[in-house]
């Protein structure tokens, strides 16, 4: 084992590079520093993340693990080819910029109310297959509930997650709420998930005791590099604040994402990967 096994790459901003080639390149140039673990979801880049993913697991899907979750969607799966919609997405930025990004929230978390959400089997099966489709594999490593609580799922879908695992289709179980939503939990209520993955790092405080709380759970750390300042940004601070998890979680996973080959080189350096 050496730290690459315990980093991961977040796949939120694929469909925001120029195109699907920027794409693979991208990911090309992640695999050959190493990392072997990507983390997508169905409503990354409104259904794009996936298929981008999928275009560069092409040959090299038993080298490599994937990450995906069910429980949120988008309304419509991608009905335009991915460099069309790429391209339409570069021109939607040039027009209208991105709002800045809202000041980082370190107070105390609000528990938030019990969910109302009810997921059933027959959305989760449809979920996986297009899941699936969309990634052209028969099977996911690690399947997360996204930004939901295990309250929010049926009997019946539950049921249909442990098939899925016990058949092989689906390796790990996890959840992936923020992690304000896992203070309450019981430990028994997560008998049934292998992961707890969750914002953590210097904007996150309130989630440090996570690990205690839940020790035989498998951690993965996400959104670390929030709060780390733009100046700070350019040098070494986030492959500091990034070794700084993985020290947190020795014998679990951090991910992160970016846009540039550059950045993720300078994070590993940093690192020691
Ligand atoms: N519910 C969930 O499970 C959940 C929620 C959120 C995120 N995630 C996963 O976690 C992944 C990572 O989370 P995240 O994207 O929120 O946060 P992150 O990895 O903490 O931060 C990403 C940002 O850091 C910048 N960055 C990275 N390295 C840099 C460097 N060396 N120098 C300058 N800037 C650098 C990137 O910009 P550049 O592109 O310019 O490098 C990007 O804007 C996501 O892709 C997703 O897969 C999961």
């Amino acid at each position: 084992m050496t730290v690459l096994d315990h980093l991961g790459f977040g796949c939120v901003a694929l469909s925001t590079l120029a195109s699907p080639r920027a794409s693979r390149d991208l990911l090309e140039g992640v695999f050959e520093l190493g990392l072997r673990h990507f983390d997508t979801a169905p409503i990354y880049g409104r259904g794009y993340s996936e298929i981008l993913l999928s275009e560069f697991l092409r040959g090299k899907r038993d080298k490599v693990s994937v990450a995906t979750k069910f429980g949120m969607s988008p309304s419509r799966r991608p009905r335009l080819p991915s460099g069309l919609a790429m391209r339409l997405n570069t021109l939607r930025r040039r027009l209208r910029p991105p709002a800045r990004p809202s000041p980082v929230e370190t107070s105390p978390p609000i528990r938030p109310p019990a969910t109302r959400r009810r997921i059933g089997r027959a959305e989760l099966e449809a979920s996986f297959d297009s899941s699936c489709r969309a990634l052209g594999t028969d099977h996911v490593d690690l399947y997360l509930l996204h930004e939901e609580v295990p309250s929010a799922l049926e009997p019946a879908a539950v049921d249909f997650l442990q098939e899925l695992r016990a058949s092989n289709r689906v390796r790990q179980l996890g959840l992936a709420a923020n992690g304000s939503r896992y203070l309450d939990l019981e430990p028994a209520d997560l008998a049934p998930w292998n992961v707890l993955q969750y914002e953590f790092g210097p904007a996150w405080p309130a989630h440090a005791g996570l690990l205690r709380q839940f020790p035989a759970k498998t951690h993965i750390f996400h959104s670390c590099l929030r709060g780390v300042s733009p100046t700070a940004a350019s040098g070494t601070e986030p492959g500091r604040v990034l070794a700084g998890c993985l020290a947190a979680n020795p014998s679990g996973r951090v991910l992160f994402s970016s846009t540039n080959l550059a950045h993720v080189r300078a994070n590993l350096r940093v690192i020691g990967g």
